[in-house]
């Protein structure tokens, strides 16, 4: 069978009008990153690149070497692409401007460099997730307000993950899109085409030691998966928790599932523990894509309005009757 890569890929989104040239090259420019950071992360020990890097980040976490790294060779590769207005990181405070003397092009890029960081040091998978958003700021130098955008302003989102494999999957709005690094040919092969959410799960991803701080709705919901067959669901549940959001998000793409980080009193004071804007927000773009649904248990993320660049919100996504299940147990509090 004949090979397909992101390049071939991305060329026949842009001849069927789906996307343009320079949206087509900035998703290039990003899968060159994102080769570059699984070179890096596949290193480990051998590249020194384990460890804390000893400094903080905006978030208030200790920063991996790899969260640095990872975020220098996003920011490098796209200073130059000359497709983006601005690029805003998890990694960096403010709004990152293109160098006055760069090429810029229309777009805003929002990136997680590195998610799922605290699993480096276990050599667990870890990724990178990005979003792309258009730039309404035409020539002068795009402000924070501008990128705060409802995530269904979207019009590309997408995440590496550095598994067994390293695979990179894509949406532009047209379903979701599965491709895996050939490290000889150095490309992306189109391994996954329209990638589907199934609507019904027996899995479900949560962080089980913040019980005690979920929501009633939530206690309500997890209670009942876990009362398995004797239970109001009468059937068994099984539980994945990898602390890598690419990682469930990933595993519930390629098999269904319910990823769940909801509000919890430790996280209330922060509006919750995932960032909208390059976690949630794109996330939430491939999941409805893929025929899921993504809420906060109120609202739909891809709805809310943002007010702050790192603002963080509650996470329940995945197969759609099982959001949907979730948020009907909101509506009945
Ligand atoms: P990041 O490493 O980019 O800061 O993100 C980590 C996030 C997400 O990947 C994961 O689902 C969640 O944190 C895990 O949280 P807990 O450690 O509380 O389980
Ligand atoms: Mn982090
Ligand atoms: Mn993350
Ligand atoms: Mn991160």
């Amino acid at each position: 069978m004949r090979r397909v890569t992101l390049t071939q890929f991305l060329i026949e989104q842009q001849r069927a009008g789906r996307i343009s040239a320079d949206l087509r090259l900035l998703i290039e420019v990003v899968a060159r990153a994102v080769k570059a950071i699984s070179v890096n992360v596949s290193k480990g020990a051998l590249a020194g690149v384990l460890g804390e890097a000893g400094t903080d980040n905006v978030q208030g976490e200790a920063q991996k070497k790899l969260d640095v790294i990872a975020n220098e060779i996003l920011l490098q590769a796209n200073e130059w692409g000359g497709h983006l207005a601005a690029m805003a990181s998890e990694e960096v405070e403010e709004v990152h401007q293109i160098p006055f003397d760069y090429p810029k092009g229309g777009y805003l890029l929002l990136f997680d460099p590195l998610d799922g960081s605290s699993n480096i040091d276990v050599n667990i998978s870890v990724g990178t997730i990005f979003s792309v958003l258009r730039s309404p700021a035409e020539d002068n130098e795009p402000t924070e307000q501008n990128f705060l955008q409802p995530g269904r302003e979207q019009v590309a989102a997408g995440y590496a993950l550095y598994g067994p494999s390293t695979m990179l999957v894509l949406t532009v709005g047209k379903g979701v899109h599965g491709f895996t690094l050939d490290r000889e040919m150095g490309s992306f092969v189109y391994t996954h085409p329209y990638m589907t959410v199934p609507v019904d799960t027996g899995e479900f991803a949560i962080n089980a030691s913040n019980a005690r701080f979920w929501e009633p709705p939530v206690q309500r919901y997890v209670s009942e998966l876990q009362q398995g067959k004797e239970g109001p669901r009468g059937r068994d549940f099984n539980m994945r928790w990898v602390a890598s959001m690419v990682a469930d998000v990933h595993r519930i793409l390629t098999r269904g599932g319910i990823f769940m980080y909801p509000m919890d009193e430790k996280c209330r004071a922060k509006g919750g523990k995932l960032r909208l804007m390059y976690e949630a927000n794109p996330m939430a773009m491939i999941i409805e894509q893929a025929g899921g649904a993504a809420s906060t248990g109120r609202e739909r993320i891809l709805d809310v309005q943002p007010e702050k660049l790192h603002q963080r919100v509650p996470v329940i996504l995945g197969s759609l009757n099982e959001v949907e299940r979730v948020a009907a147990y909101h509506r009945e509090e």
